[in-house]
């Protein structure tokens, strides 16, 4: 889980330097401990589930669609990791793994670096089925997990490990928070002309899959990497932009040989921008069946 950034700033999760809550490995991994999960959790799954897969229908790219069917997570209940495993290993060479909460940058990138994504082990109530103050199992597993299922963004995704250890030593975090946030989390991207969602934080929100793609409020524009890296954002809200990829192929592609080095020193000394001013100048992008 990543995405306890507080607002247009660094990602801010738990120090660095912290160690592991007790009962945890010394990577900060549980046992899922499956059994523990109570009827009344199972039931909050499948309503989430539920009302999350009609409103997707027609709303996210293919790719994630194919990903819950090839995984079967349309199952009832909370996937049973062990089980979801075998399926995500064969597949892509991908596993989930159980985590209390959030976990410092470090430890979460080297998971990802190693394919793995660390997710968390506990589901909202049924009282707040649209409040989230730390991403839980059904934003971690129904979100990003059925897109680890297809080979490109399991690649992509452990680049991006990679590649967020490598911001780390280098003092680099904010910007390369920007590209996970306005990508695996909040990206869209055009299939076949249409505006889709492939973003996480999108895919597991009922109120956002509809506002990110046909609302009239937030800015919607191309992406652009160097646009991305220098924008700031806000975990707050929805989102006050969208960066729309001209395909999610192309955008993989294209993100995995940016040499991001290069590009952290070129915007070294240009300003950040806000969401709203990141807009102004970039072509913006509106839905073809709006
Ligand atoms: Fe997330």
């Amino acid at each position: 889980m990543f995405t306890d950034f507080t607002a247009e700033t660094a990602p801010t999760q738990t120090p660095r330097a912290a160690s592991p809550p007790p009962g945890a490995a010394a990577d900060w991994t549980i046992d899922q401990d499956w059994g523990r999960f109570t009827p009344e959790d199972h039931r909050v799954w499948d309503l989430l589930f539920a009302r999350q897969q009609e409103m997707l229908s027609g709303r996210a790219v293919r790719a994630f669609a194919e990903g819950l069917d090839l995984l079967r997570l349309s199952r009832p209940g909370i996937p049973e990791l062990n089980e979801l495993n075998e399926r995500l290993l064969a597949r892509t060479g991908w596993t989930v793994v159980s985590v209390p909460g959030l976990v410092p940058d470090e430890i979460f990138f080297r998971h990802l670096s190693e394919r793995r994504f660390p997710a968390g082990n506990f589901i909202r109530s049924a009282a707040q089925l649209d409040y989230l103050e730390e991403p839980d199992v059904f934003h971690d597993v129904f979100g990003h997990v059925p897109l680890l299922a297809q080979p490109a963004f399991a690649d992509f995704m452990q680049a991006l490990g990679r590649e967020g250890l490598r911001a780390l030593e280098l003092g680099q975090m904010h910007r390369l928070a920007r590209l996970y946030w306005y990508s695996v989390e909040f990206g869209l991207a055009l299939e076949e002309g249409e505006l889709k969602i492939f973003g996480a934080g999108i895919l597991s929100s009922f109120g956002e899959s509809r506002f990110s793609l046909e609302s009239e409020i937030p800015h919607r524009s191309s992406f652009d990497i160097r646009r991305v890296l220098r924008t700031r954002y806000r975990s707050d809200a929805f989102q006050a932009c969208y960066f729309v990829a001209d395909s999610l192929g192309h955008l993989l592609d294209d993100l995995l040989t940016a040499d991001l080095l290069y590009l952290y020193r070129e915007l070294e000394n240009l300003p950040d921008l806000s969401p709203a001013e990141s807009l102004v100048s970039a072509s913006s992008v509106r839905r073809k069946n709006s």
